[in-house]
Parts: C-alpha cells; structure tokens; sequence
C-alpha cells in the first residue's frame, strides 16, 4: 500500500488503463501510433530532422487544447495567454461548437472547388460584411494571401498606372512576396528586390502620408494596431485623417484585420473604434477558430473590381474551414463575445495596474490585446520564458514589450490564475 490507498498492482493496473485511454484519445488520426505517444523530447528531435527551421521553435510539442487551456507531449499544462500568434483564437481551444461544426460538415463535403458554391462560405461571408461595411468577400488561408488580394484589388481598383502602397515604419502584413513588400526591410534582407514604388512612414504621421503620395499611388494599408510591431495603437484623429486624406486624394485605404478581427479588441472589426469604413479590410487568425481562413473584404464600392480569372485560391471557401469560421463568428455573436472582450480587458488592466510593476513603461491595447512595454534594458523574451516555465504561454511583440491575448472564452479563476503568475514573474 502507499498513499493513495492502491496495492501497487492495482496502481500498475489503473496506470496502465489510463495511459491506454490517452494513447486512444492521442491516436485518433494519427497513422504512426508511436509518434502520438512521443514525449517533448523526441518530437523535437524528428521536428528538427524533417521539418525547416524557419521559427524558432521552443522545444515543446503541444498535443490537446481545451478552451484557455493546452497541454504539452510531457503532460504539462499551460494557459493560454500566447493564442498560436492570435490565430489560437479568441474563442479558446477546441471549442465544442467549432468542433462540432467541423465535424459535421466533415462527414458532408470537405472540398468541391470554386467552380461551385457551398453553403458555409456564403454564412461565412454573410456574417462577415453584415457585420463590418457591406460588400463582398474572397476567402484564402492565410494573412499574407489576404493582403497579396488586397494589392491585386488596389492597383486594378486604382486603374493604369497607380501601383504604390504607402504602408507604416513597424507594421506587418506578411511574407509573400507582395506583402513583404509593405513590410519594413529587416523582413526583407536576402529577398530583394521588392515590388517597386512602395513607401513607409511613421505610423501617425499624416504630413509624412501626404509627402508621399504621387500621381502612382493606389492605395495605404494601415494596422487598425501594430500587433506584431510592438502594440501599437493610432489615434482617432490619425485614423479619421487618414481616412480623409484617402478620399480626398482618390486613394484606397486598406485595413490589416488580420491580428485584430474578429472580436478581439471588443469591436467586431478593430478600424469601428475609430469610427472610420476602410475600402477594404483583410482577416484571417482567429476568424477560424482553429483553422486555416482567411478573406479579403471589399467595400460595395470595389466588391465587383475582382472578375473571373483576376484572382482564386483553389481551396480557399472550402466547406470544411469555412463552417469552422462561420460557427466561430456565430459563437461570438451568441455568446456576446464583445462585451466579454471589454469586461475582461478592464479586469486586465486593473490588475496589471494595482501591481506597481517595476519597470513597466505603458500598457497599450483595447479588449483582450494587450502590449505591455518595459524600460528598454527589461527583455521581453526571458519574461516569456519564466512564464512558461510556471504554466503560462505569453508573446513577445517586440524587444521589450510582452504581448497578452487570452481567449474571450476564458472563465474569472483562469484569467486570475494567469494574472497572478504574470504578476508574480514580472515582479521577481
Ligand atoms: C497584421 C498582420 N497581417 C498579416 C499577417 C500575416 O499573416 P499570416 O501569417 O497568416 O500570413 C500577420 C501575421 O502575424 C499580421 O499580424
């Protein structure tokens, strides 16, 4: 006997029941039954035998999910604040109805190609324009896809002659060739040259745009907030400027959704807090749920510019994700997922600010999205990595600054539980 009250045979026996009860849950669709057993260790050994080193990977191998919740190959549990780069999602891991869409669907039609149409796109796209400004969508799978549509749209909408995009110093669209190209040359070294004409200036700065319009400019593309660049968030007035200075000057104003939508900063689409209509407005991440799906949304000014044989991606629509985006979308509008967003941030802010954090420079963000920048000499990463260690998944944004996107979904005991060890680790 021990402490448990179990004969050590039967403890073997129970051990021995419950590991074969994960192997089945872990085996289910995995062809080689050994590797859905395989601990951390030795998936990062086959990870970096067959699989490019274009991340960074940590040497953890995630295997389950479960709302704010996910759980490593070794059994360790972590909170959720990381999001899978915001495409974990902001309706959690797994969530029973995306995964019952999915698995409904899956036994209907997984692809029928886009010569045909299927009901779970045009749901899909229904929710999406009802809920931003109307128009029509053309569905991807990824952020960069969107906004490489996104580009194609603007120089065909701005007609012969006008191709150059103005984007912003520490913006982000992608890493197509296309969207690298609006992005800032530290992405670019080794892959020039870049499409030709493009421009970037200071995020906020208006006289910079117009300085650097010409007779060739199509179009700006702007991040409604800087995810990736550091959290940063523009001004109404900047935004609303922006806007007027893209109507006045005939040029199309894109809206980069890709980190922001949907629901994540307590609006459906993040440009509606600055009270401003994008021509066109590019998502992907979380508006799958989990899953690879992406659009590019054009304005019912533009939503006829893209005609058959300008633009496709064969899978993109696809019945499968699409449902996936569609019960995702539902589930946010069921479950008020935008008031859950603004209780939430409050509760987030609250809690960093009642902390005093040493070193802790600005708390930037709106909803659940937030960016936490420290005195310069505070790294970002070895925060990160302290977190870890004690069962929270945060992100760096940039050097020093710590990003935190918990899904909507999270209960009150999850979020303070995660608060208290961010807290906790900040203040060491
Ligand atoms: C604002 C923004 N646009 C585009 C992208 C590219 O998205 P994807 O990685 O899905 O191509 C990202 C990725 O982080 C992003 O943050």
């Amino acid at each position: 006997m021990n402490r448990t009250g179990f004969s050590e045979h039967t403890k073997a026996h129970l051990t021995r029941l419950l590991e074969g009860l994960i192997f089945l849950r872990r085996n289910v669709g995995i062809k080689d039954k050994e590797l859905a057993m395989a601990k951390n260790a030795e998936l990062v050994e086959l990870t970096n035998k067959y699989l490019i080193e274009n991340y960074g990977r940590l040497p953890v191998a995630m295997v389950r999910g479960s709302g704010a919740k996910i759980w490593d190959a070794d059994g360790k549990k972590y909170l959720d604040f990381f999001a899978g780069f915001g495409a974990g999602g902001v309706t959690g891991h797994c969530h029973p109805a995306v995964v019952s869409a999915v698995k409904a669907q899956a036994d209907e039609l997984l692809c029928c190609g886009n010569l045909f149409t299927n009901a779970p796109q045009v749901e899909l796209a229904r929710r999406i324009t009802e809920n931003a400004f109307g128009g029509k969508v053309f569905f991807c799978h990824s952020g960069a896809e969107a906004n490489e549509a996104a580009i194609k749209l603007v120089r065909l909408a701005a007609g012969t002659g006008r191709y150059k995009i103005i984007s912003f110093n520490d913006c982000f669209h992608g890493r197509t060739m296309g969207s690298l190209s609006l992005t800032p040359e530290s992405f670019q070294k080794g892959f020039e040259p870049m499409l030709p004409g493009n421009v970037m200036v200071d995020y906020g700065d208006l006289d910079a745009v117009a300085e650097a319009v010409d007779d060739e400019t199509a179009g700006v593309f702007v991040e409604p907030i800087q995810a990736e660049g550091g959290m940063n968030e523009p001004t109404v007035e900047f935004m609303q400027s922006l806007r007027a200075m893209c109507d006045e000057k005939n040029l199309l104003l894109v809206c980069d959704e890709v980190w922001t939508a949907p629901a994540r900063t307590g609006k459906w689409f993040a440009h509606q807090h600055y009270g401003i209509t994008p021509d066109i407005m590019t998502v992907a991440k979380a508006i799958g749920g989990g899953l690879p799906v992406a659009a590019c949304v054009a304005g019912p000014k533009y939503a006829d510019v893209l005609v058959p044989g300008t633009h496709g991606c064969t899978l993109g629509g696809n019945p499968l994700c699409a449902a996936a985006g569609a019960a995702t979308m539902k589930l946010i509008e069921d479950e008020n997922l935008l008031d859950r967003a603004e209780k939430l941030g409050g509760q987030i802010i609250k809690t960093i600010q009642e902390a005093k954090i040493p070193a802790l420079r600005q708390v930037r963000g709106k909803g659940v999205m937030f960016g936490l920048q420290f005195d310069p000499a505070r790294e970002a990463k070895p925060i990160m990595l302290a977190c870890m260690d004690r069962g929270l998944l945060v992100c760096v944004a940039k050097n020093n600054v710590l990003r935190l996107a918990p899904p909507l979904t999270i209960t009150e005991a999850e979020l303070t539980a995660g608060m208290e060890i961010l807290i906790d680790v900040l203040k060491r």
